[in-house]
C-alpha cells in the first residue's frame, strides 16, 4: 500500500535524551491507516503528530474495544534495527481476534512502523538503556451506542524516545503480590495486549504504590494460588538452578521478551520450564533459601531485577538489593542482539530500510 507522508512544519523540541524517563516525549510524526467493513484497510499516512478527532459517540470511548503492542528501534551503526517485529504483529492480530477487531497484514503492519520510524530518526535516543519505543495500536471508531463489533477502526503508531521503565533502572524493583484483586481469567482477555486489561489492573496498582511497591504480581483469578503476571511484564524465578515461569493457558500476555528469554536460556544450557508455580511454592522455595533469582521481562522493562516481593504480611527479599548472574547474563545477551552488538544466531533482528 502506498503510503502517504506530510512532513511536519513544525519540528518538536527535542528532550534532553539522558533524562527521558518513560513514555514522556513524543516524536514529530504518527503513523495512521483506517479500516472499513468491505473495504479494508486504506489511506496509509504519515503526519505531524497531534490530537485525534472523535465523535462523542465513537464506540471505543464507551466499550474500549481497543488493542496496542510495545516495540523497540535500536540504533546500530548508523542502522536501524527492530527486535522480532513479526511476533508483535501476530500478537496484535490473535489481540483483534479476541476483541473482534479488524486484522491487519502482517507485512502492512511493519511496513507502516518502518516507515515512521526512518522518517523520525533523529529521535532514536544513543545513550546506554535508552531505545525509540514504538506503540502500535487499534481503536473501533464507529460511532453509536450499541454494542456490536464495530464496522471501522483506526491503526495508529505513535514514537517515544524512552530510558529504562522503572525508575530502579537495572536495581531491583519491589513488587507486592495482590491477593485481593484479579487480571484475568481462562476465557477472557488476559492473553490480549488490550487496554481493559491495564485500566482493571490500576486499583491494585495503586494499592501497591501506596505501600512502597513499585508493581503488583497477579496470582490467578480463580484460586488466587498460582503465579501468572507482573502489571508490566511477564516473570522468571530461579528456583534451586532452574528457571521457571507461568505457562500460558490464556491468561498470561505471551511476551515477545519472554520468548526470546527462554530460548536464550535454551542456548545457555541453563534449565528453564514454563509451568504452574503457585506462591506456596515460591515461599516454601524462599524459606529454604532455594529462590535464588526474580526477574521481570517485557519490551519496556527490558529484564527488570525482582529484590522484593510481598505477601499476605511476608516479605521475601532476593538477591541482595543486586542483579542476580542471570538475569544479568539474560540483559547483556538479549540488549547485545537487539544492539547489534552480539552475532544475531536465532535470526531475530530485522533492519529498517
Ligand atoms: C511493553 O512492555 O511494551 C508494554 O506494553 C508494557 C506497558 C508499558 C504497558
Amino acid at each position: 500500500m502506498e503510503i502517504r507522508v506530510e512532513k511536519t512544519k513544525t519540528p518538536r523540541e527535542k528532550p534532553d535524551f539522558k533524562n527521558l524517563g518513560f513514555g514522556k516525549y513524543f516524536t514529530d510524526h504518527m503513523f495512521l491507516m483506517d479500516y472499513v467493513e468491505g473495504e479494508g484497510w486504506k489511506d496509509a499516512r504519515i503526519v505531524p503528530y497531534g490530537p485525534l478527532e472523535l465523535d462523542p459517540s465513537c464506540m471505543v470511548l464507551h466499550y474500549g474495544q481497543e488493542i496496542f503492542e510495545g516495540m523497540k528501534a535500536y540504533p546500530c551503526d548508523g542502522k536501524i534495527l527492530l527486535f522480532r517485529p513479526e511476533m508483535n504483529a501476530r500478537r496484535m492480530n490473535s489481540s483483534a481476534e479476541r476483541l473482534c477487531m479488524a486484522q491487519i497484514p502482517e507485512e502492512l503492519f511493519i511496513e507502516g512502523i518502518s516507515e515512521l520510524v526512518k522518517l523520525d530518526r533523529d529521535w532514536i535516543p544513543t545513550e546506554e538503556g535508552t531505545s525509540l519505543y514504538i506503540r502500535p495500536f487499534m481503536i473501533s471508531t464507529q460511532n453509536g451506542l450499541g454494542v456490536h463489533a464495530s464496522k471501522s477502526y483506526k491503526f495508529i503508531v505513535i514514537l517515544s524516545p524512552v530510558g529504562a521503565y522503572y525508575p530502579e533502572g537495572l536495581n531491583p524493583v519491589k513488587i507486592y503480590v495482590e491477593d485481593e484483586y484479579v487480571r484475568a481469567v481462562k476465557g477472557g482477555t488476559g492473553f490480549t495486549k488490550c487496554g481493559g486489561n491495564y485500566a482493571a489492573s490500576i486499583i491494585a496498582q495503586s494499592k501497591a504504590a501506596d505501600k512502597g511497591y513499585t508493581q503488583v504480581l497477579w496470582l490467578d483469578g480463580v484460586e488466587r494460588k498460582y503465579i501468572e503476571e507482573v502489571g508490566t511484564m511477564n516473570v522468571m524465578f530461579k528456583i534451586d538452578g532452574e528457571v521457571v515461569t507461568p505457562k500460558l493457558e490464556g491468561s498470561v500476555l505471551p511476551g515477545v521478551t519472554r520468548d526470546s528469554c527462554l530460548k536464550l536460556l535454551g542456548e545457555m544450557g541453563i534449565p528453564a520450564s514454563e509451568r504452574k508455580l503457585s506462591i506456596d511454592e515460591l515461599i516454601e522455595a524462599y524459606r529454604a533459601g532455594k529462590l535464588e533469582e526474580a526477574f521481570g521481562t517485557g519490551t519496556a522493562a527490558v529484564i527488570s531485577p525482582i529484590g522484593e516481593l510481598y505477601y499476605e504480611g511476608e516479605k521475601m527479599t532476593i538477591g541482595g538489593g543486586k542483579i542476580g548472574p542471570v538475569s544479568q547474563k539474560l540483559y547483556d545477551t538479549l540488549t547485545g542482539i537487539q544492539w547489534g552488538k552480539l552475532p544475531d544466531t536465532l535470526g531475530w533482528v530485522r533492519e529498517v530500510k
